[in-house]
């Protein structure tokens, strides 16, 4: 009888951490008849706080249930996901950075890349998430954090709270970064794909103006620093009635990208 080959995971670099884990830069090695080797060195692991029986991770690994088959250039890909010291892992494709660090000058906070680029990854953000909208699942925890950057593509990452598009309950929100970007709709369970797109243009804004957008009654007020094509190109991502914002999260990508020209 030949014996399987045994796979395990080792971490190697801190790459970062929100409120549901930790995320390492990782390896695979697989011994084959008592000789190990490196299979991949490319790639990033998620640890959970939580265990995984936990409420939280329960949900957590339905999220990916929902993601895992959904493949595209914008949305960063998940390996695979499990069970090790009863917390959960996820094996995913290796980024070089989020948006934030990509953007924002550490000290100064302030934006450190021109709109222009900014604009370039937003479009190519919003049209991974569009992608999972036709495949009827929405993302709902958009932020400059869980925009990821690699070979200089933004990919949209982090999909512990994404759901179908018809699920109507209350989303599970720990984390001030989602919080901040969350559509006001949010806070009574009407989660849409409109809703990414709110989240989509506050995550922007937070990062063109150096910090998050207050809620609804301030956005003139925060907004009035930009130039005006810019400020209306947002302006309309950002109403209240989800109807009243664009359709699909790339056509207000692209009329962003034009406003900054
Ligand atoms: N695949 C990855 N490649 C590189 N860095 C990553 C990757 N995934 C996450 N990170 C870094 O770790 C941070 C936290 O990861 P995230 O998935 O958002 O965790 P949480 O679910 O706790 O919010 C990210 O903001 C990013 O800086
Ligand atoms: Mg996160």
């Amino acid at each position: 009888m030949t014996q399987r080959p045994e796979t395990w995971y080792k971490h190697i670099n801190y790459l970062g951490c929100g409120s549901f884990g930790e995320v390492w830069q990782g390896e695979v090695w697989i011994r084959r008849i008592e000789k190990e080797e490196l299979v991949n060195d490319r790639l990033a692991l998620k640890f959970s706080y939580a265990t995984v029986e936990s409420y939280g991770v329960q949900q957590v690994i339905a999220a990916h249930d929902l993601i895992r088959d959904l493949q595209h250039p914008f949305l960063l890909g998940i390996h695979a996901y499990g069970n090790h010291g009863n917390k959960l892992w996820i094996d995913m494709e290796l980024a070089e950075c989020d948006l934030w660090v990509r953007c924002c000058d550490k000290m100064s906070q302030k934006l450190c890349c021109p709109p222009v680029k900014l604009a370039a990854h937003l479009r190519q953000a919003a049209e991974g998430l569009d992608f999972l909208h036709e495949n009827g699942v929405v993302h709902c925890g958009v932020n400059p954090w869980d925009i990821l950057v690699a070979d200089n593509a933004a990919k949209v990452a982090d999909f512990d709270l994404a759901r179908t598009a018809t699920d109507r309950s209350n989303a599970n929100v720990s984390s001030y970064r989602i919080a901040a970007c969350m559509a006001p709709e949010c806070d009574s369970g009407e989660i849409t794909r409109f809703s990414d797109q709110f989240a989509l243009a506050s995550t922007y804004a937070w990062l063109r103006l150096g910090r998050p957008l207050p809620r609804i009654e301030g956005h003139a007020q925060a907004l009035a620093r930009l130039p005006a094509t810019e400020r209306q190109a947002l302006v309309k991502a950002l109403a209240v009635d989800p109807q009243k914002r664009y359709r699909t999260c790339s056509e207000f990508a692209k009329i962003l990208e034009w406003s900054v020209q």
